[in-house]
C-alpha cells in the first residue's frame, strides 16, 4: 500500500452490508469445549467515499462474530459499531453516550470480553462502546461512572486476579499516561497518572506479577497537526529516544530503562526472572515517518531485558522474519512463556511497512502465515496459508482439561479467494501444521483488520 493512497482496497475493501446467517458449514469438527463467540474487530469505512485522505486506523468499527457450541457453528453477524457518526449515517437514534467528538469513528481496534460484558475498544482518549450478545451497540460506556476519561486498545488481563490493566493516552491537551485497573465486576479501581508531557503515543503495555511495563517509545503525538490532514496525529520522534518503564502495580514512581529508538504496537509477553523483566515484542526500528502511517523497516520479534539490580536493558533478536499480531497462552500473561504465536499478516505489513517488506527473504513459500515460536529452543514452526488467503491474528484457546502450555486452539480468519468468503479456521496449537482441527466456512469476506477474542459463554 503507498502511504498516501487509500489504504481500503484489497485485502481492506470495506463490506457493505450487514448479515446474520445461521447454522454455518463446517469441515472438520468444532471441539464441544468451544463454547462460546470468537469476536473481530476492524476498520470498515461506512463511506468510502468521504472527502479527505482516508487512514487505516481511521476506518469506522466493524465487529464480526461467530458463535460456536455443542459442536456446531450457530451463526455469524457483523456490525458497525454505533459511534454518532455511524448512527447518523444509517439514519439510526444515537446510541448512549455517543457524543459526536472530532476523530470519533468508533473503537475499531479491539474486542474483548470482560465482567460478562463484551467491550469494543481504542486509544487515545475514547471511550470504549459496549456490544450486546448479538454484537449490536448498547452504548459508549465509563463502567458505570469510573472511568476518567478514554480507555486502550490493548488492556491485559491479569489471569491470577481476573484485574484488567491498562495504559491509557490522550489525543490531546493532556500531560500524562494513566495505569488504569478495571477489577473482575467492570468498574476503574485505579487510575494513576503517569508524567508525560512530551506526550507518547501509547499502543501496548504488558504485566509481570509486581510490575506494569510502560512504553515510552519514539513516537509522540503530533501537536501542530489537525484531523483534516492527519486523521491519526502522531508521529516519529527520535529525538525523544526510547524507555522501557517499571511502574509497581500500586505505585506511583516509575523505574525508566533507556532503550534504542523504535516504536512498538504489540507485545507477546513479559514475566519477570529474578532481577531481570523479560519483555518479548514485536519491534519497529522506525515508524510514522513523514505524515503517513509508514515504516521504512520491517518489524522483528525483538526481547528486551531489564536488569534491575544494574538499571540497564539488553536487546536482543528472537525472530529476524517481519511479523505482527503477537500472541500467547492468555493463561501465561505476565507468567514465563514458552510458546508464542504471531502473523506474517502481509496486508497489514504491506501497510504499516515498505511495499517490498516481504519480497527480500519471505518466511514461507508464499502467502500468509503463522509462526509458532519456542522461545525455549529458539526455533519456530511456519504454517503458510497460500497464496491470497490473507489471515491475521490468531486467538489461542486452552482446551478444558489443558496439561500443557500449547494445549489449546488457535482461531484466525483466513481469506478464501476460491470461495471469495473467509474460514474461521480452528487449528491445534500443538500440531501446528496438521489439518485443522475445523473451519467454519463464513457466507462472506471479513476485511483484513486488527483485534479480536475468544469470549467464552459464561458458564
Ligand atoms: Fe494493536
Amino acid at each position: 500500500m503507498p502511504a498516501t493512497g487509500n489504504p481500503f482496497t484489497g485485502a481492506y475493501a470495506p463490506v457493505r452490508d450487514e448479515v446474520t446467517v445461521y447454522d454455518l458449514p463446517v469441515t472438520g469438527t468444532i471441539p464441544d469445549d468451544l463454547n462460546g463467540r470468537y469476536l473481530r474487530n476492524g476498520p470498515n469505512p461506512i463511506d468510502p467515499g468521504a472527502p479527505g485522505r482516508p487512514h487505516l486506523f481511521a476506518g469506522t468499527a466493524m465487529v464480526h462474530a461467530v458463535r460456536l457450541r455443542g459442536g456446531r457453528a450457530k451463526w455469524y453477524r457483523n456490525r458497525w459499531i454505533r459511534s454518532a457518526a455511524v448512527a447518523e449515517a444509517l439514519g439510526e437514534r444515537p446510541r448512549p453516550g455517543a457524543a459526536v467528538r472530532i476523530g470519533d469513528v468508533g473503537p475499531n481496534t479491539h474486542v474483548i470480553g470482560h465482567a460478562d460484558r463484551t467491550f469494543a475498544l481504542v486509544e487515545g482518549g475514547f471511550r470504549p462502546y459496549e456490544l450486546s450478545y448479538e454484537i449490536e451497540t448498547v452504548g459508549a460506556t465509563d463502567f458505570g461512572g469510573t472511568l476518567p476519561d478514554g480507555f486502550a486498545a490493548h488492556p491485559k488481563l491479569d489471569p491470577a486476579t481476573g484485574e484488567l490493566h491498562a495504559i491509557t493516552w490522550q489525543r490531546a491537551g493532556c500531560d500524562r499516561l494513566r495505569h488504569v485497573v478495571i477489577s473482575p465486576y467492570g468498574r476503574v479501581v485505579r487510575a494513576a497518572d503517569i508524567p508525560a508531557p512530551h506526550m507518547p503515543v501509547v499502543h501496548d503495555m504488558a504485566l509481570t506479577p509486581r510490575h506494569v511495563v510502560v512504553y515510552d517509545l519514539s513516537v509522540t503525538v503530533d501537536p501542530v497537526s489537525d484531523v483534516a490532514r492527519k486523521p491519526f496525529p502522531v508521529m516519529w520522534n527520535e529525538a525523544r529516544g526510547a524507555r522501557v518503564g517499571l511502574l509497581p502495580r500500586n505505585g506511583t514512581e516509575v523505574r525508566w530503562f533507556d532503550v534504542e529508538p523504535c516504536f512498538v504496537f504489540h507485545t507477546l509477553n513479559a514475566y519477570e526472572d529474578g532481577h531481570r523483566v523479560i519483555i518479548d515484542v514485536v519491534r519497529y526500528p522506525r515508524m510514522f515517518i513523514g505524515s503517513a502511517l509508514n515504516s521504512p523497516d520491517s518489524p522483528t520479534l525483538d526481547r528486551w531485558e531489564l536488569d534491575t539490580l544494574t538499571g540497564e536493558a539488553k536487546e536482543t533478536r528472537l525472530d529476524d522474519r517481519p511479523q505482527e499480531f503477537p500472541a500467547v497462552n492468555p493463561a501465561v500473561i505476565g507468567r514465563a512463556h514458552r510458546y508464542g504465536y504471531s502473523a506474517v499478516a502481509s496486508a497489514l505489513l504491506r501497510a504499516l511497512g515498505p511495499a517490498d517488506a516481504l519480497d527480500g527473504s519471505p518466511p514461507t513459500a508464499s502467502g500468509d502465515a503463522l509462526i509458532k515460536h519456542d522461545v525455549s529452543q529458539q526455533s519456530t514452526v511456519v504454517r503458510a496459508f497460500g497464496d491470497g488467503h490473507y489471515t491475521g491474528e490468531a486467538a489461542f484457546v486452552p482446551t478444558a482439561e489443558a496439561r500443557a502450555e500449547d494445549d489449546g486452539y488457535l482461531l484466525v480468519l483466513v481469506f478464501d479467494p476460491g470461495r471469495g468468503a473467509t474460514d474461521l479456521v480452528i487449528l491445534s496449537a500443538e500440531d501446528f501444521t496438521g489439518p485443522p482441527v475445523a473451519t467454519v466456512h463464513l457466507p462472506v469476506r471479513v476485511p483484513a483488520g486488527f483485534h479480536g477474542s475468544w469470549i467464552p459463554d459464561p458458564v
